[in-house]
């Protein structure tokens, strides 16, 4: 069976990015492969965050991802940095990254541009650890949204320049997986390109229903088309991207016909596509709240998977330990 690897930062909770940019490939895939998802709290650290936030939030992202129908029972779901032979790995694929290529990814120059008093090694690494969580399982998809085409990019070429060092196929190259035939971006109803987490533009499937309701009919607008069938201009096409997301394809059509004979009120689109947004969230929150006050059970599945993941990353390290010349520990 194919294995798939995937991670989510534990920086707060799910918005809906995360959800349609990766979970919802995850429940299809854990039904169709040896499907590995974990919590990607070395990452987070690039960051500083607080020592007492990091196990509350590993253990949050763990709830979110069960709530959202995430079963342990089908994929392993760990947490990063219970599974230390990603690190030695990690070394081993710094040996092969070049300065040069690091510091031109895009999301280092943003990130540089973000925190100027933190660009920390970490940061410029951000890729090499990215690939080792996931050739550390040797996968072939890895479902992500469009922001990390980057990244898999470089996981490509670092199991490539492996492979070619040594002249073994030990990694598989690994193909970024969407449910849709091109990478999903959901955008952020303020007027910005994506929804995410630095933007401050996000809508959490913890939010409730009338925090959806506010964020929703804040969303940027314009003064509305003039001439019949148009183009849409960037903040509108976002708003109907998220129809298209979460409402059904008559709504979608609705707005759709409005906006183009041009007798659409954004308002009235903006009722619904929160009550839409609402109808999909609440379930997911409800669950989310049960899960994260069962602390005994959270605990236990990020040791199981970490058990599971290790076995899995031990394998691999003894390979990689044998064809780089080391002796056998
Ligand atoms: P992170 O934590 O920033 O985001 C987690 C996942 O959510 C997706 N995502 C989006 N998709 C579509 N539209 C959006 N607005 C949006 N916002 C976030 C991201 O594409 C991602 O799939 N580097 C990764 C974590 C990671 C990882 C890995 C992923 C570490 N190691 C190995 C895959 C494999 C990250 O920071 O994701």
């Amino acid at each position: 069976m194919e294995t798939v690897v995937s991670g989510i930062r534990p920086t707060g909770n799910l918005h809906l990015g995360n959800y349609f940019g990766a979970v919802k490939s995850f429940l299809q895939m854990q039904n169709e492969y040896n499907c590995y998802f974990f919590i990607a709290d070395w990452h987070s650290l690039t960051t500083h965050p607080k020592p007492a936030d990091i196990v509350k939030s590993a253990r949050t992202i763990l709830a979110e991802y069960l709530a959202c129908g995430i079963d342990p029972e089908k994929a392993t779901i760990y947490i990063q940095s219970d599974v230390k032979e990603v690190l030695e790995l990690y070394l081993y694929l710094n040996m092969n990254a070049y300065l040069g290529e690091l510091e031109r990814t895009t999301s280092f120059k943003d990130k540089a541009r973000k925190q100027p008093d933190n660009v920390n090694a970490g940061l410029l690494t951000y890729p090499t650890l990215m690939a080792a969580d996931i050739l550390m399982h040797k996968a072939v998809k890895v479902p992500v949204g469009k922001d990390q085409e980057q990244n898999m990019e470089m996981a490509r070429k670092f199991a490539r320049r492996f492979n070619t060092m040594y002249g073994t196929e030990i990694f598989p190259e690994p193909a970024s997986f969407s449910l849709s035939d091109k990478a999903v971006k959901v955008p952020g109803l303020d007027g910005s390109g994506k929804m995410g987490k630095s933007e401050g533009n996000c809508i959490y499937l913890m939010d409730d229903a009338e925090t959806v309701r506010k964020k929703v009919m804040k969303a940027v607008t314009d003064a509305g088309p003039t001439t019949p069938n148009s183009e849409k201009p960037e903040v509108i096409q976002n708003l109907f991207t998220f129809l298209d997301i979460v409402s059904t394809k008559d709504t979608y059509d609705y707005f759709n016909e409005k906006y183009n004979d041009c007798s659409i009120r954004y308002g009235d689109l903006k009722k619904q596509l929160a009550a839409d947004v609402v109808a999909f969230t609440e379930p997911i929150r409800e669950r989310i709240l049960e899960f994260s006050s069962d602390t005994q059970l959270l605990d236990k599945i990020a040791k199981t998977g970490a058990e599971k993941s290790s076995e899995s990353a031990a394998k691999t390290l003894k390979e990689v330990r044998q064809i780089i010349g080391f002796r056998e520990i």
